[in-house]
């Protein structure tokens, strides 16, 4: 039985501990912490899970998850250093923040494996990139695999890729409430009552991210399946490139990468 522990359970921390009790672990495999002891009654009534202090955190478990917002770090990994056995694994969700970071305010040689999740974790639809710190064995990076697997889907990147993941995946599901959000203003637009368009374009999202996912053809093939010579799609399709559409996507996404690295430098700094 590895036991786990998720330090901070807010949004992605509640759907972490949710997904791994959907995913069959007990609730006596499991505790948080949480700063705000209401919070943590109305967690554990939910849950059944129990809430601890840090040092019992530590002290109880296998894989510590810590899953504070970044700002909220420091004071953290100093309650947790000299409460952490040796060879426990420190999972960071944390964007931003470097392995590096952890293993200098952990006891030396700590294994850190750092994630970024996404928030579709929530109906355990997560996209999950992780990359080892310099001690996380083999082993270790295929537990955390093995524990996110449950709340959705993992890839392995390098840490240097970490950046370009939190633009993509981190903040993706943001771009797609947008999208949706303007596709149902263009329904009301077009007269259609605001409950209509929001079903028309959730279930058409819904449908297209699973033809995407299952018949693995890429995009242009689905969309020039869609698109007939003369059609209404292709009339849509010149309006998007006319107005720069994908062009906007591409430098939105080196936005958020660049703002993914300024954050990175302004949490490692003393
Ligand atoms: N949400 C996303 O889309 C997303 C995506 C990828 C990664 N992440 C990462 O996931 C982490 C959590 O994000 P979130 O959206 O879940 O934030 P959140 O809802 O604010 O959750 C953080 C939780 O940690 C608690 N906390 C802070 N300091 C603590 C301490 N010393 N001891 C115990 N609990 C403490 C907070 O309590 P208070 O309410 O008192 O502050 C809050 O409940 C962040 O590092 C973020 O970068 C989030």
């Amino acid at each position: 039985m590895t036991r786990i522990a998720v330090l901070g359970a807010g949004k992605i921390g509640e759907a972490l501990l949710a997904g791994l009790l959907a995913a069959g672990r007990t609730p006596d495999e499991l505790v948080f912490t949480e700063r705000h002891p209401e919070r943590a009654a109305e967690l554990t009534a939910r849950h059944g899970v129990a809430a601890v202090d840090v040092p019992t955190a530590a002290e109880r478990s296998d894989i510590v998850v810590v899953a504070v917002k970044p700002q909220d770090i420091v004071p953290v990994l100093a309650e947790l250093a000299p409460a952490l056995r040796e060879g426990t694994l420190v999972v960071s969700l944390c964007a931003g923040l470097p392995t590096s970071l952890f293993e200098g305010a952990l006891p030396a040689g700590t294994p850190v494996v750092r994630v970024m999740p996404n928030t579709p974790m929530l109906v355990g639809e997560a996209m999950s990139a992780i990359s080892p710190g310099t001690h996380a064995t083999e082993d270790q990076l295929a537990a955390v695999e093995k524990l996110l697997a449950s709340v959705g889907r993992v890839v392995r990147v390098p840490e240097s890729q970490q950046d370009a993941v939190t633009a993509l995946s981190g903040s993706g599901p943001a771009y797609f409430f947008f999208l949706v959000e303007a596709m149902i203003d263009a329904g009301i637009l077009l007269g259609l009552p605001r409950a209509v368009a929001a079903d028309l374009i959730v279930q058409s999202a819904f449908g297209a991210a699973r033809m995407l996912r299952e018949s693995n053809d890429h995009p242009v093939i689905l969309r020039e399946a869609v698109t007939s010579p003369a059609g209404t799609t292709i009339a849509a399709i010149r309006e998007l490139e006319k107005h720069g559409v994908r062009a906007a996507l591409i430098a939105a996404i080196e936005a958020a990468r660049d703002r993914s690295v300024e954050l990175g430098r302004a949490a490692a700094r003393p």
